[in-house]
């Protein structure tokens, strides 16, 4: 894969406050651009961040042929750039294009296009704690005709955005009971629009009534969790790290993922299995449960301080630096910043 570079007069970086970055607000300087028509990727790029045109006719606008994925670099002291598991956000954005009737891109072009891309607009990533460059690639499916079926030309982008705290503090969840995200044979395991403009109406409505993001129940009975709008979630409860398991309605989160690995490395007691809603509120009224948070690369860790069930609020035990979620925190950061040692090769250095 060769790619041609066209260079930004003038960089925008003046124009953020790298003291208070909020989040997704600022793009970098420069974006990748792939095309795939007659069968194959081609016309690899990288030009100034833009605006694109499109044809108001295109799949992707009616029919939602399109996906994305969302991953993090960060930055070490000694200023070189750390992409943390680059590779299984390729393998994920991958499942999500065979789900969606969308060509292979390769995982080696994949990880080429991050890296040149970031070496470019290095001086985007900031290096204060709590912050990191969010990198975020998509498809999207470009057939100017109307008529359900899988376009036959699409094209792939990648754009980059500093970062800072997504949560600030510890959250309030509601468990959902009323509205689905995903379905069993729906397209909830793959990151595709559809899943997130169908979570808009009922965030909003859990939004009105003070909560940060919804617990997703399974869509047939309400009874099990399954995950939250951005996160995968976990439970501690007696000593027992809990998280549901993947399946055709839960993102294969890459944060859950390296909890898992972390907490056998830690031999910590872990289960992955279904949780049903009342084991939760049971453990929270007999007080053995110890922990809950979710897991996502957006928030990193985001304890949960309160949990919302069918109109009455339970709070959760406070989290201290002994608590599981503090641990797994701070072991993640240090892989990420490069602190730690990456025993389980999640980091590409450039
Ligand atoms: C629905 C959903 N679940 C879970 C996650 C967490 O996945 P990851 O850890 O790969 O960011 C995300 C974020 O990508 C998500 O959108």
């Amino acid at each position: 894969m060769k790619i041609d570079v066209i260079h930004k007069k003038k960089s925008d970086i003046d124009k953020v406050d790298f003291s208070d970055i909020k989040f997704g607000a600022f793009h970098s300087d420069h974006m990748f651009e792939a095309q795939f028509f007659e069968g194959s990727w081609k016309n690899f790029k990288i030009l100034p961040f833009d605006n694109i045109t499109i044809s108001p006719a295109c799949t992707t606008l009616h029919y939602g042929q399109t996906i994305f994925e969302g991953l993090k670099a960060y930055k070490n002291k000694d200023d070189e750039i750390l992409i943390f598991r680059m590779d299984k956000n390729a393998k994920r954005f991958n499942i999500s294009a065979e789900r969606m009737c969308m060509p292979n891109f390769p995982e080696q072009y994949f990880t080429k296009a991050i890296s040149e891309l970031l070496i470019l607009d290095k001086k985007w990533i900031p290096n204060k704690k709590n912050t990191s460059l969010y990198i975020r690639p998509l498809m999207i499916a470009l057939d100017p005709f109307i008529g359900i079926k899988p376009a036959e030309n699409f094209k792939f982008y990648i754009f980059t955005c500093p970062a800072g705290n997504y949560y600030s503090e510890p959250v309030r969840v509601k468990i959902e009971t009323e509205f689905t995200r995903a379905i069993k044979g729906g397209v909830g395991y793959s990151k595709t629009a559809a899943n997130y403009a169908a979570s808009l109406y009922p965030s909003v409505l859990a939004q009105e009534q003070n909560y940060d993001q919804l617990i997703w129940t399974d869509g047939k009975t309400h009874n099990y969790i399954e995950e939250s709008g951005t996160m995968n979630l976990f439970f501690v409860i007696e000593n027992t790290l809990l998280t549901a398991p993947l399946g055709d309605t839960v993102l294969d989160g890459v944060t859950r993922d390296s909890i898992l690995a972390l907490a056998e490395d830690l031999n910590i007691k872990t289960e992955v299995r279904n949780i049903s809603v009342d084991e939760v509120i049971n453990s929270i009224n007999n007080n053995t449960l110890q922990e809950a948070f979710g897991a996502g690369t957006a928030a990193t860790i985001a304890p949960i301080k309160t949990i919302g069930y069918e109109n009455k609020d339970y709070d959760l035990p406070k989290i201290d630096s002994s608590s599981l979620s503090s641990k797994f925190l701070d072991l993640l950061d240090g892989i990420k910043y490069g602190s730690i040692n990456d025993n389980h090769n999640w980091i590409t250095k450039l």
